[in-house]
């Protein structure tokens, strides 16, 4: 029998899952999280599932004023795909360097050196890093999306963010206030995904 206190948090909880929703980092407006709310956010994400205690993962924090360098290895990872790219283009792929107030990249460390646990195993602990943080950002009242894209994986991001040879960049988190949402899309039910042995 759960107590009245116990109940409450259960449905504290539930009520937090089932409402996350991505947010475009476009609709992600000021103010963004204060210092003691990136504190609260980036914290959960040490709470994450971590075998043999690796942290095989890690978070770099993009502040506004360094967002420039990341506007530049956006357009120069589009150039370097596509030597035609229009002005245009690289303003548009520059342009999202500046979206969300806070904004963070998170890392899997898969260095064979750091540990005998499978990368497969690191980057589900960085998953479980990821939704801690989305969980603990709504929970603050902000909305968060992840982004990924093509310019994720390229050699700029990696020289511009020290990345090691075994470290893969997973995504970025964005964080601030939601300006403007999509409807809740259709969740997949409990039955579509589970079966029984
Ligand atoms: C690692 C990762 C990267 C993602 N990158 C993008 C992205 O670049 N653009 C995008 O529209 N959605 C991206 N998504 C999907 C959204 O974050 C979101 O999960 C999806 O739209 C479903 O919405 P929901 O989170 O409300 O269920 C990514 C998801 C993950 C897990």
């Amino acid at each position: 029998m759960h107590s009245t206190t116990d109940q409450e948090a259960l449905d504290a909880a539930l009520t937090l899952i089932h409402s996350r929703q991505y947010i475009s980092p476009k609709w992600l407006g000021d103010p963004g999280p204060d210092a003691e709310q990136i504190e609260k956010i980036l914290s959960a994400a040490g709470a994450a599932p971590d075998h043999r205690r690796l942290t095989p993962w890690r978070l770099i924090i993009i502040p506004p004023e360094r967002r420039h360098l990341l506007a530049e290895a956006f357009a120069e990872a589009l150039v370097e795909r596509d030597a035609e790219a229009t002005e245009v283009q690289k303003h548009e792929a520059r342009a999202k360097a500046a979206r969300g107030p806070f904004l963070v990249l998170v890392v899997a460390r898969l260095d064979p050196e750091l540990g005998p646990i499978h990368p497969q195993e690191r980057i589900i602990s960085a998953g479980c890093a990821i939704q801690n943080m989305l969980l603990v950002a709504h929970a603050l009242g902000f909305g968060a999306g992840l982004s990924s894209g093509r310019a994720l994986y390229s050699q700029q991001m990696r020289l511009l963010f020290g990345l090691g040879a075994h470290e893969q960049p997973l995504c970025f988190l964005s964080v601030g206030t939601v300006t403007r949402r999509k409807a809740a899309r259709p969740r997949p039910v409990m039955a579509d995904y589970t079966s029984t042995l």
